[in-house]
C-alpha cells in the first residue's frame, strides 16, 4: 500500500547506502554468515594499529578486494541502476558507505563516500596527496609528489569519516531520507535517520531484513533484495 511520504512535495533526497546494495552485484557484505568480517579480523586489516603490525597483510586484503571489484564478475546491479535514473526526478544525492565504484559505474551525478575509495590510494605524510590506483599496492609504492608511503584510501576503524561537512549540509537541506542494503551498526551513517525524525522529515529503510534501527523509520520496505525493492522504492516515488 502507498504510504502518504511519497508526495508531491518531496525534491530532494539523501539516500545512504551499505553494502547491501552491492551484494547482489557479487562483493561480499561485512556482517553475518560467510561476511567479510566473518573471516578476517577487523583489527588486522581495518585499523591503523593493524597497518602499524604487518603493512604487507593490509594490502594484500585490499589488493584481493580492489582486483575483484574490477574483474568482469563485478558489474552495477538493477539496485544501483534505479538509483542513478532517481537523479532525472529528484535532486538525488548518494552517500554511501561502500569504497566500490558501482553507484559511479551505474550513473549516479553525487556519490560521497564516506568510508573512502578502494580504487584511489593517498600518502602517509598528506591525507590531500591522493592518487587513483587500479593495481596492487605495496610497501615498495610512494608518493609521486612527496615520497611518502602509500596506503588505500579507506576509512578504518578509530578514523574519521570523509566529507561530513557535506554530509552534514545534505542532511539540513534534503526532505527526505532513504536508508538502503546497510546494518545500521556503524556510526555516524546510522544517526542520521535521528536527525531527520527530529526535523519531521520523512524517513525510508530498504533492507532484506528488518535492522536495531527499523522501529526509528517511517517506512520499511523488508523481505526483498534489493534489486527489487529498490526499484519498488523508485516507483512509489515516481507514482507507478
Ligand atoms: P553490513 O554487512 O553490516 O550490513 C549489510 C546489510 O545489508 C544487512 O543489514 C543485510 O540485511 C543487508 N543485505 C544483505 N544482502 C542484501 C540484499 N541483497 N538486498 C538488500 N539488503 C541486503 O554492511 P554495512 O551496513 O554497509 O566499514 O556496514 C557498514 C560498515 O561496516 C562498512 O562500510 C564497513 C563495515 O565495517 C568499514 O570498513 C569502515
Amino acid at each position: 500500500m502507498k504510504n502518504n511520504i511519497f508526495n508531491k512535495n518531496i525534491k530532494s533526497i539523501l539516500c545512504l547506502t551499505g553494502a547491501g546494495v552491492d551484494a547482489e552485484s557479487n562483493i561480499k557484505t561485512f556482517r553475518g554468515s560467510d561476511g567479510t568480517w566473518e573471516g578476517h579480523d577487523i583489527y588486522n586489516v581495518a585499523h591503523p594499529d593493524g597497518w602499524k603490525r604487518d603493512k604487507d597483510l593490509v594490502n594484500s586484503f585490499y589488493n584481493e578486494r580492489r582486483s575483484h571489484l574490477l574483474s568482469p564478475s563485478v558489474k552495477p546491479n538493477k539496485a544501483h541502476y534505479a538509483l542513478a535514473e532517481l537523479d532525472k526526478y529528484f535532486e538525488f544525492n548518494i552517500v554511501t558507505q561502500n569504497i566500490s565504484d558501482l553507484h559511479k559505474r551505474a550513473g549516479s551525478k553525487t556519490v560521497i563516500q564516506m568510508h573512502g575509495n578502494l580504487l584511489s590510494v593517498f600518502c602517509e605524510n598528506n591525507r590531500e596527496h591522493i592518487f587513483e590506483w587500479k593495481k596492487n599496492l605495496s610497501t615498495n609504492d610512494f608518493c609521486p609528489k612527496c615520497g611518502g608511503l602509500l596506503r588505500v584510501n579507506v576509512v578504518w576503524f578509530s578514523e574519521q569519516v570523509l566529507h561530513m561537512d557535506k554530509i552534514d549540509e545534505l542532511i539540513k537541506t534534503s526532505d527526505m531520507f532513504v536508508s538502503c542494503g546497510t546494518s545500521s551498526l556503524v556510526a555516524p551513517a546510522n544517526t542520521i535517520v535521528e536527525i531527520f525524525k527530529q526535523m519531521n522529515k520523512p524517513t525510508v529503510e530498504i533492507n532484506l531484513e528488518r535492522t536495531v534501527s527499523s522501529d526509528l523509520f517511517d517506512y520499511g520496505l523488508y523481505g526483498k533484495p534489493a534489486t527489487v525493492s529498490v526499484v519498488e522504492f523508485k516507483n512509489l516515488l515516481l507514482d507507478k
